[in-house]
């Protein structure tokens, strides 16, 4: 892959001005020199240059040059294919900007990777700027419209000054996004504790459960923005148990045997939670209801509240079934003894294929030693 990082700041090789100084000179520059790697010790906001025109990326790290958003620099990563772009926001998932070539090794290339990192890597955090060379090829209504980009512009307007004006306000968009999303998560964290403290009494197992599924999700493959996103949105799939009524929340706590009514009652809770979670129209949201609703259906499609079978249950929902059960069964209830990993081994063994999907238990037998290193540490970061 050819990729390459760096910034060229005011002392760079370039062999042109450091600075744009008119409009004129951006892609009338040719330069070739490699980008040296990062001299300033601040971390940097991470733009993502996609072009398979050399002389382009050039003028683009000419123009960013010496740029600063809130006084950190930038750290210019380069691609030249949307291929090799792909791999390049797969490795960085925190990259602030990305500036897409739209035509490179095909003529909607830049549009497959814009596709790849929203909906295959799960990223909706990072801003990105469509660029083209020829403008008549797509029209500009369609791409804003069909796809998840933030601006489309042709080169030829993207000179010097504009092109520093973006980037400078797409940053600063992408830094609030991310100042909301931690606010956010922080108020996830802080409504699965309460549900957790308040109802099910059994803090920290949101907590817990939501690393394993991480764990699993990061052993199945899942590109790290989806292992995020799975992390923060399972924490709350039981966030529906806290619409119950008093005395069933109070017979889950005695873990009691529920009948009749009261069990009908308890089985609404994912499609509860899922009404109160999909009022958060995030991608988040969206994961976080749906990870409500399935959390009881089983593999074998003996689950509550559909009955949804096998692949028709999300494979986040797969993962955090796995999870659930494994944090459950370690956990210490009123009259029996605790289990160990021995037991938990032959009791997932048992429930492939029934419960639990048979490919999750697979992964999580295999890597079971790590997954109860990362349960402790979630309990005692907990606690
Ligand atoms: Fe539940």
């Amino acid at each position: 892959m050819n990729v390459s990082s760096g910034i060229l700041g005011a002392s760079g090789p370039l062999r042109a001005p450091p600075v744009a100084t008119g409009d004129d000179l951006i892609f009338a520059a040719e330069d070739h020199s490699a980008p040296k790697p990062p001299v300033h010790s601040e971390p940097g906001w991470k733009v993502a240059v996609v072009d398979d025109d050399e002389s382009v990326r050039a003028i683009t790290r000419l123009a960013l040059g010496g740029l600063k958003v809130d006084g950190r620099p930038l750290d210019l990563l380069e691609a030249s294919s949307a291929e090799e772009g792909i791999a390049l926001f797969a490795l960085h998932p925190d990259i602030a900007l990305g500036l897409i070539d739209m035509v490179m090794e095909a003529p909607t290339a830049g549009l497959k990777l814009i596709s790849a990192v929203r909906d295959e890597q799960g990223n909706h955090k990072t801003r990105l700027v469509v660029r083209t060379g020829q403008p008549g090829n797509l029209p500009e209504d369609r791409v804003i419209r069909d796809y998840d980009i933030n601006d489309y512009r042709e080169k030829t307007e993207l000179l010097a000054q504009k092109l520093r004006t973006v980037a400078h306000s797409a940053i600063r968009s992408f830094r609030d996004i991310a100042t909301i999303e931690h606010a956010f998560h922080d108020i996830v964290d802080l409504l699965a504790q309460v549900v957790d403290e308040k109802v099910a009494e059994q803090f920290p197992h949101a907590v817990a459960a939501s690393m394993l599924a991480a764990h699993l999700a990061r052993l199945a493959g899942f590109p790290a923005t989806r292992v995020e996103l799975l992390r923060h949105a399972s924490t709350l799939h039981d966030i529906g148990l806290m619409g119950l009524p008093k005395r069933i929340r109070e017979a889950l706590l005695k873990f009691e045997v529920l009948e009749g009514a009261e069990r009908d009652s308890l089985r609404e809770h994912p499609l509860v939670g899922a009404r109160l979670l999909q009022r958060l129209n995030t991608a988040e949201g969206r994961l976080a209801a749906t990870l409500a609703r399935e959390h009881h259906e089983r593999w074998d499609g003996r689950g509550y509240p559909v009955g949804l079978r096998g692949d028709a249950i999300s494979v986040e929902s797969r993962l955090l079934a796995v999870a659930n059960v494994m944090d459950a069964f370690l956990s210490p209830q009123p009259g029996r003894a605790s289990h160990g990993p021995l037991e938990l081994r032959a009791y997932l063994a048992d429930e492939r294929g029934r419960e639990l999907d048979p490919d999750m238990v697979d992964l999580a037998l295999l890597h079971l030693d790590a997954l109860l290193v990362t349960r402790s540490e979630a309990l005692s970061t907990a606690t």
